[in-house]
């Protein structure tokens, strides 16, 4: 089946075209096209709400229509439309809701809602060999095209979603039963990095940043506190890295580019560490087969070494996915994937978006 996919939870506006047969355990991506008014938040340091869902009005229909070219006849091929509808900024939201139902009614096709957190570990269905269609960006053009043989991930697994608003773990026991284990009470590694980022002058979003300053760096000088690593429940905690940073950042009062690079270094130390201890104590208490990475932090390849790390160390013997990098980012592809596997299909008048939507 063709899956027509639409993502504008948050400043990116994507669409893609899946194709999933119902005999395989991951979906083959024909494009996945992203446009982002990043540069624009970059300069006022974050995201503004209404600056990003301008944007996604102006992109939605070009980009809608470079995913769908790859296709002879769109609108005979495609099966169903998947669409974001929460959680999110509602703007943004509103603009891919508005737009499926819109497709959905003139071409009457069904429509399928999506959680954009389930979208996040579905990213790990994704085949690695796809061939992708992604001309908006031209440094997305070559991703997944290596031909690495695709392991199978087994249930019950451990899936761990690191984004900018996000950080939940869940135990997915099938693609049908999917447990919240625990969260961030407060801000998601992602923002914990793009709030420091701030602190140290640097561009948002801030973690790609911080990964390239914290390389080459050996030592955790600062060793900032690790929130709730040891607690006895699966929360997270990082609201109090900033203000740890920032007691540093204050008392060195001008850092010089060699102690930002040590701040970015110990930043991620602290975060991974409670990241990975939290997720593999998880894996371990519910025995799990695969873990499961996935957001914008899972992007990081030092987070990605630190799991590799801990499970080598601990000899586990539990398979480690992570989506390729520009998966692991907002994107319409992950949004299709989790539509095919969880096949609720709803017409255009059942669906409507929903900012605070989290798991059951
Ligand atoms: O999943 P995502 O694209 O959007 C949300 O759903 O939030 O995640 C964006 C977040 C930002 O906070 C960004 O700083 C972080 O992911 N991020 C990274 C890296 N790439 C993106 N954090 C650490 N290292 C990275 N390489
Ligand atoms: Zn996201």
């Amino acid at each position: 089946m063709i899956i027509l996919g639409i993502e504008t939870s948050c400043d990116e506006t994507s669409a893609a075209v899946v194709n999933a047969s119902e005999h395989e355990n991951k979906v083959e991506l024909l494009s996945n096209v992203i446009a982002t008014s990043l540069a624009l938040h970059a300069k006022t340091g974050g995201i503004i709400p209404e600056v990003a869902a301008r944007e996604q009005v102006k992109f939605i229909i070009p980009v809608i229509e470079e995913a769908m070219s790859v296709l002879k006849n769109p609108q005979e091929e495609i099966d169903a439309i998947a669409v974001t509808v929460g959680p999110g900024l509602i703007g943004s939201l509103l603009v891919g809701v508005e737009t499926a139902r819109t497709i959905s009614y003139i071409w009457n096709k069904p429509i399928i809602p999506v959680n954009h957190l389930f979208g996040h570990i579905y990213a790990n269905f994704i085949r690695s060999n796809s061939k992708l269609r992604t001309s908006f960006d031209p440094e997305l053009r070559t991703e997944g095209q290596n031909s690495k043989i695709d392991n199978e991930i087994e249930f019950p697994a451990i899936a761990l979603i690191v984004s900018g608003g996000h950080t939940d773990l869940v135990l997915m026991k099938n693609h049908r039963d999917i447990k919240w284990l625990g969260g961030t009470r407060d801000d998601a590694a992602g923002e914990a990095f793009d709030k420091t980022g701030r602190l140290l002058n640097l561009p948002y979003p801030a973690g790609p940043e911080i990964e390239k300053l914290a390389t080459g760096v050996e030592k955790d000088v600062y060793h900032f506190p690790r929130p709730l690593m040891d607690s006895d429940d699966f929360d997270f905690s990082f609201s109090g890295l900033k203000t740890a940073v920032l007691r540093e950042v204050q008392k060195i009062k001008d850092p010089s580019f060699d102690e930002i690079k040590n701040l970015s270094y110990s930043l991620q130390e602290a975060i991974f560490a409670v990241l990975t201890k939290k997720t593999i104590k998880a894996a371990k208490e519910f025995d799990v087969k695969s873990i499961l990475l996935g957001g914008g932090v899972a992007a990081n390849q030092t987070l990605r070494k630190a799991f590799e790390f801990e499970i080598r160390n601990l000899k586990l013997e539990i398979p480690l996915f992570v989506p390729p990098k520009k998966l692991c980012t907002d994107n319409a592809g992950m949004i299709a994937a989790a539509a095919f596997f969880n096949l609720e299909k709803t017409d255009w008048r059942h669906i409507s978006a929903n900012p605070e939507l989290y798991f059951d």
